[in-house]
C-alpha cells in the first residue's frame, strides 16, 4: 500500500490516525534538530515533521525537492496553523520513511510562480505541469469537457469520432499532411475540422452529433492558435439558425454556472455582421465597454459627418484625401501629455497596425478644443466633431485617416488597446453575444478572387441565391452563418449548410473551381447530397479558447497539457524532426 490518505485529504477529524502518505517533496526547512518538509501530490500539501530521532536517519537516507517519498506517522493538532492551505489544521509527527524515487534539483521552481522561462519550462512540461495554476488550468479543461458532454447528452446528441487520415477539408488554413507507405507518391491530409463527416452524418440520419474533438490547421500562431486544437464540434438536422443559436446558447449558459457558477438570464445580443463592422471595426467586438468607433467618412455608407470649415481656407490633406476618417472618445484621457500622445502615434504606426499617424482631439474639462491638427480647423468643426462622437469634456478624441480595411482594423485595435490602458476589459466580466448575417464571400485580394467566408458549404440567405449567378453581386450576398464571441474572441462559428447538389456546385464554381476539381474534391459529398440530404446545420465550439477565457486569460497554452511553442514546435519531443533514411525509402520519400 502506497498511501492510506492523499496529501490534501487530512483535517482535524484525523487527529490520532496513523497515516501513511505518498508525494512530491515541495520544500524541507530545518530547525535545529527538527525538519519540516511539505509533501505534494494532486490533491494537496501536508506538513510531516521529521523529530530528533530520524536525524540520523535524514543523514543516511538524505530528501531533495522533487524527491518522491512515502511517509507513514501519526496525525497531530498543528502549534501553528496555516489558514491557507486546506490540511493547515494538522501534521503528521513520522515513524517511518521511504524514498520512492530521488530526483534531480528541478531546472526552475515548482511554485506558484516559477524563475523559469518559457522555452524552459516547455522542455521540461511535465514539470511545469506540477504547477498549482497549471494543474487548476487543466482540472477547469475536465471540468468544462464534463459539463459540455452532460449537456449535450441530455440534449439528444451522439457523441461519434470521424478519421484523422482523410481529404483536405478547407477552413482557410493549410493542411498537415501524412505520407501513405501503401500508396506511395499520396497523402492523407490531417482535418481542419470534421466538417464534411459531420454532414454526412446528417445525410445518414444521425440527426444530433458532438464531438470533442482535434483539428488541425498549418497557420501562423498566435495567443488564441494552437497548430492542434479542440473544437466542440455539432451538427443538427431540420434545424433552422434560431434552432441552433438557442441551443448552443443555452449550453453555454450551462457550461458558465457549473463553472463559474454565473447565472446568465437574458438572451445574448445578437449583432449583424454589417454593425459590428461599423461601430467595433470587426467581426469579432468587445462588448464589456463602449467606446465605439464612429463613422466620419468612409465608402460603406452615408456617412453624416463633413471635415469643412478650413482655417484660413488651409486644406487638410490628410483628412481630404482619405478614403475613411474614423474616430473614438476615449472617456477621461483629454490631459493626456505629449509624452502620451506621441507614444500612441508611434503605437499606431507600429508595422502590425500600419498608420501613418494618429490625430487627436482635447475636449477639454472647461469646454475648449485643442487639436492636433488646429492649425487647420476652425473650433467650431471640432466642436462639430465632438458632438458626432458624443464626446464629453474631459475625453481625447483620438482620429485614424486613410484606406477602409487598414484604417477599420488599425481603429478597432486602437480601440483594444484604449480599453487595455483604461482597464476596462475586466477578465471577470462575461459579455458573450453572437455576430449574425456574414458575407458568404470574402475578396482575396492576393489571389485576386472570391473565397468563402466561412467555408464552401455555407449556405447563402435564400433571398441572396440568385445573386450566386452574378458576380457583380457576390460581395452583398450574405450567409446563413454566426459566430459566437465573448469578450473579444471568436469562441465559434458556424451556419446552415448547402443540402442540395446543384447550390453546392453552384458555390464550388463561385469559388472558381471546375466541375471536375470540385468533383475530384468533393464527388463524395455532391453524390450523397443526391441520396436524401436532410436540411441541416451547425457549429464549432474553440474548446481551448473557451477554457482559457472561464480562466480569465486569452493565450490558450496553459489551457492544453502539451502545446507548441510559437514556431510550432513541441520543445520536449524536440518535434517535428528529421525521420530516417529507412523510413523515407518505405514512404517513397526523397
Ligand atoms: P471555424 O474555423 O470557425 O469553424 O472554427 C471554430 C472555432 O475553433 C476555434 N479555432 C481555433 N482555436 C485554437 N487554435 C486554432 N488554430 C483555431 N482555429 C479555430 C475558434 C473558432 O471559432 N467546421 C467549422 C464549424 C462549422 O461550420 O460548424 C469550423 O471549423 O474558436
Amino acid at each position: 500500500m502506497y498511501r492510506s490518505h492523499t496529501c490534501g485529504e487530512l483535517r482535524s477529524q484525523h487527529i490520532g490516525q496513523s497515516v501513511t502518505l505518498s508525494g512530491w517533496v515541495q520544500t524541507i526547512r530545518k530547525f535545529g534538530s527538527i525538519t519540516f518538509v511539505d509533501i505534494r501530490d494532486r490533491y494537496g500539501i501536508t506538513q510531516v515533521v521529521f523529530n530528533p530521532h530520524l536525524n540520523s536517519a535524514l543523514d543516511e537516507q538524505p530528501l531533495g525537492r522533487e524527491f518522491v517519498i512515502q511517509v507513514t506517522g501519526k496525525v497531530l493538532e498543528r502549534t501553528n496553523k496555516n489558514g491557507k492551505i486546506a490540511t493547515g489544521d494538522i501534521e503528521i509527527e513520522v515513524e517511518g520513511y521511504k524514498v520512492l524515487n530521488a530526483a534531480q534539483t528541478p531546472p526552475f521552481t515548482v511554485e506558484e510562480e516559477t524563475d523559469g522561462g518559457d522555452e524552459l519550462r516547455m522542455k521540461y512540461r511535465y514539470l511545469d505541469l506540477r504547477r498549482p495554476s497549471l494543474k487548476r488550468n487543466l482540472e477547469l479543461r475536465y471540468k468544462v469537457n464534463r459539463s459540455v458532454r452532460n449537456y449535450l447528452d441530455s440534449a439528444g446528441f451522439w457523441d461519434i469520432e470521424t478519421p484523422y487520415l482523410i481529404k483536405s477539408t478547407p477552413e482557410g488554413a493549410r493542411d498537415f499532411v501524412v505520407p501513405s507507405r501503401m500508396n506511395q507518391g499520396q497523402f492523407y491530409a490531417l482535418p481542419q475540422s470534421p466538417q464534411t463527416f459531420k454532414q454526412l452524418l446528417m445525410v445518414s440520419g444521425y440527426d444530433k452529433y458532438y464531438q470533442v474533438v482535434k483539428c488541425f490547421r498549418d497557420e501562423d500562431l498566435r495567443a488564441d492558435r494552437q497548430p492542434e486544437f479542440t473544437q466542440i464540434d455539432c451538427e443538427m438536422s431540420f434545424v433552422e439558425q434560431d434552432d441552433i443559436l438557442n441551443t448552443f446558447e443555452g449550453l453555454f449558459k450551462q457550461v458558465f454556472k457549473d463553472i463559474k457558477g454565473i447565472e446568465m438570464s437574458e438572451d445574448f445580443p445578437r449583432m449583424t455582421w454589417e454593425d459590428a463592422m461599423w461601430h467595433y471595426g470587426n467581426d469579432k467586438p468587445d462588448i464589456r465597454f463602449d467606446m465605439q468607433v464612429q463613422n466620419l467618412k468612409t465608402p460603406l455608407r452615408n456617412t453624416e459627418f463633413q471635415f469643412g470649415n478650413y482655417k484660413d481656407g488651409l486644406a487638410f490633406k490628410v483628412f481630404d484625401d482619405a478614403e475613411t476618417i474614423l474616430a473614438i472618445a476615449v472617456p477621461g484621457c483629454s490631459e493626456y501629455t505629449r509624452k502620451q500622445t506621441d507614444e500612441l502615434t508611434d503605437w499606431v504606426k507600429r508595422p502590425q497596425i500600419g498608420m501613418n499617424g494618429l490625430i487627436f482631439v482635447k475636449y477639454n474639462q472647461d469646454g475648449t478644443l485643442k487639436s492636433s491638427a488646429d492649425k487647420f480647423f476652425a473650433e467650431e468643426t471640432l466642436k462639430g466633431l465632438a458632438d458626432v462622437c458624443g464626446a464629453k469634456p474631459g475625453d481625447l478624441i483620438l482620429l485614424l485617416a486613410g484606406a477602409e480595411a487598414r484604417t477599420r482594423k488599425a481603429m478597432s485595435e486602437l480601440r483594444l488597446e484604449m480599453g487595455n490602458r483604461l482597464k476596462l476589459r475586466n477578465p471577470d466580466v462575461y459579455k458573450p453575444l453572437w455576430v449574425v448575417d456574414f458575407p458568404l464571400f470574402d475578396y482575396d485580394e492576393e489571389e485576386k478572387r472570391y473565397v468563402a467566408c466561412h467555408h464552401p458549404f455555407t449556405s447563402p440567405k435564400p433571398e441572396h441565391i440568385e445573386w450566386m449567378n452574378d458576380m457583380s453581386k457576390y460581395a452583398d450576398i450574405k450567409a446563413n452563418a454566426y459566430d459566437m464571441v465573448l469578450n473579444g474572441t471568436e469562441i465559434g462559428g458556424g451556419s446552415i449548410r448547402i443540402f442540395q447538389r446543384d447550390l453546392q456546385e453552384k458555390m464550388f464554381a463561385a469559388l472558381g473551381m471546375s466541375k471536375e476539381e470540385s468533383q475530384e474534391k468533393f464527388g463524395f459529398l455532391l453524390g450523397a447530397f443526391e441520396y436524401g440530404a436532410p436540411p441541416h446545420g451547425g457549429i464549432a465550439l474553440g474548446f481551448d479558447r473557451l477554457c482559457a477565457l472561464l480562466g480569465g486569460q486569452e493565450t490558450i497554452r496553459d489551457f492544453i497539457a502539451f502545446p507548441k511553442n510559437n514556431a510550432g514546435r513541441d520543445v520536449m519531443l524536440d518535434a517535428p524532426s528529421a525521420i530516417d533514411e529507412k523510413q523515407m525509402k518505405e514512404l517513397g520519400l526523397k
